[in-house]
């Protein structure tokens, strides 16, 4: 699948979001290393708090498809503008559980409601020198 196609399954993923109270939509597209997609958008709550980030969304429907250690790729698309939407640090902290479950340095493609800008970080980026698994083994 092309970066352009990834990043629109998660448009249209924002697309279907419940977000009543920020206003603010998020979809997100998750690729496995065999090329199935799965996505997700933000779920909100009249409990503020109790809110799901797009990416949490997307990696349980993940976990359930292939397996969370077969994450290669995600796509994140929120917004109603060109401004990127860049993963939060809590979905940063759930993306590393499966980069480091797949012994990847998951690319993470980052877009605007609109699809136009994008950037490209990989999750060493976004979350360095992070805890993950990795340091509870042994
Ligand atoms: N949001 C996400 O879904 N993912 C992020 O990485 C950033 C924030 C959602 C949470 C909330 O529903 C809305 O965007 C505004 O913060």
């Amino acid at each position: 699948m092309t970066d352009e196609q990834l990043i629109e399954l998660a448009r249209t993923a924002a697309a279907k979001a419940y977000a009543p109270y920020s206003r603010f939509h998020v979809g997100c597209a998750v690729e496995s290393v065999g090329g199935e997609v799965v996505t997700g958008a933000n779920m909100e709550n009249a409990c503020y708090r109790l809110g799901l980030c797009a990416e949490q969304s997307a990696l349980t429907a993940a976990q359930h498809k292939f397996g969370l250690d077969k994450v290669a790729r995600i796509a994140v698309a929120g917004g109603s503008d060109a401004t990127v939407c860049t993963p939060c640090g809590g979905c940063r902290q759930a993306i590393l559980e499966a980069a480091q479950l797949s012994g990847r340095d998951v690319e993470i493609l980052c877009a605007g409601g609109d699809g136009g800008n994008v950037e490209r970080y990989a999750i060493s980026e976004l979350i360095p020198h992070g805890f993950g698994p990795a340091n509870l083994q042994g």
